[in-house]
């Protein structure tokens, strides 16, 4: 049998860019990109497994697309400030080709969470490597910090990139976690925006007890797992923490598998690696290890014999019927899937 976590590793090393950009799937044609959010958790997971190096390479990667950008930054918060629309020109792009310029094709593009999850890898990154960063880590750093700072009210795409409308309590997790990492890497003061972010949520979030997807939902996303692991905006025994992640376990936790929410037609709806590997990654910090176990094998269940994890795998669909069009609009379910295999990483780290 493959062992999967050298593996996935080897997966991450080989696929990594010159450029230092990790694709998000490299032979998935709209995924022949790198997100700051799927490459910061990537990282992350490289930085676990003492490949330092490789996560450095990220980091530089993704700090010279940020520094470059200032102008759009200086934009993007003058904009703030006078409380006016953000136009095109106004943001920074959520995915680039690999060699950090921006895609033509038009994309959702306004994501505020991937620049928050940098922040947080960047950090774990400073402390699992034991390196002082680079100049040019902390000069955009402080870029990310002060643009997830300015914007943090308004409605953007989601980590699902969807729902522009709304404001995600998964994004602000992300953010809550950049901006607390970036205190702790700067010394910047970052407090008022946290205490603010801290109490949005406590006030605007929560329905009957437990998190919800967006302000105004009644329902929870997987993707509220953030808010505690590893974004700690609330420890992860909470009791809203635990309410939410009970509500996860009812609605979206189907024979071992764990899908995005309820009504996703994604290629169906079907389960979620990289999720199911952070519920595991979860239930590991909060000592329940049988259940992050059945995780962990879960997600092992899900290689093929190449030792290569999709992004989702068709079961228990939502909505059976969205399956073949998106089919045949994209292609098969993305895989190797980057963030799959490195999602196996941390939770197979977290138990080992
Ligand atoms: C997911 C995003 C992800 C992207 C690349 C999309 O389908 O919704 O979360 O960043 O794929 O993996």
């Amino acid at each position: 049998m493959t062992d999967l976590h050298q593996r996935s590793i080897e997966i991450i090393l080989q696929n990594q860019s010159p450029t230092g950009a990790y694709p998000a799937c490299p032979n998935f044609p709209t995924y022949q990109y790198s997100w700051f959010r799927d490459g910061a958790f990537i990282a992350y997971a490289m930085d676990l497994s003492g490949h330092y190096e490789s996560a450095g390479r990220f980091h530089d990667w993704a700090a010279r697309n940020i520094l470059k950008r200032g102008d759009v930054v200086a934009r993007a918060l003058l904009k703030a400030r006078a409380n006016e629309p953000l136009g095109a020109e106004d943001i920074l792009h959520t995915r680039y080709l690999l060699s950090g310029e921006e895609a033509d094709e038009p994309w959702p593009n306004f994501q505020l969470d991937g620049f928050g999850v940098w922040l947080w890898a960047l950090r774990q990154h400073q402390l699992l490597s034991r390196r002082d960063l680079p100049l040019i880590h902390v000069q955009a750093a402080r870029l990310a910090a002060d643009y997830i700072a300015a914007l943090w009210r308004r409605p953007c795409y989601d980590c699902w990139e969807e729902f522009p409308e709304h404001i995600h309590a998964y994004t602000l997790a992300s953010i809550y976690g950049g901006l607390q990492a970036h205190a702790e890497l700067s010394g910047h003061d970052h407090s008022a925006a946290l205490a603010e972010i801290r109490a949005f949520l406590l006030a605007n979030a929560v329905h009957r007890g437990h998190f919800v997807k967006f302000i105004g939902s009644t329902e929870v996303d997987a993707s509220l797992l953030g808010l505690a692991t590893p974004f700690e905006v609330f420890p992860p025994d909470h009791p809203l923490v635990a309410a939410t992640v009970q509500e996860i376990e009812a609605h979206l936790l189907r024979d071992g598998g764990v899908h995005r929410y309820a009504w996703d037609t994604y290629y169906g709806g079907g389960a979620w690696v990289l999720l199911t590997a952070w519920l595991g990654w979860h239930y590991a910090r909060v000592g329940e290890r049988e259940k992050a176990w059945e995780a962990l094998r879960w997600v092992e269940t899900q290689a093929d014999e190449a030792g290569e994890l999709p992004e989702q795998t068709p079961v228990n669909l939502n909505d059976a019927s969205y399956y073949e069009p998106w089919r045949q609009r994209w292609g098969e379910i993305a895989k190797p899937l980057l963030w799959s295999h490195a999602m196996y990483i941390v939770l197979h780290s977290e138990l080992l």
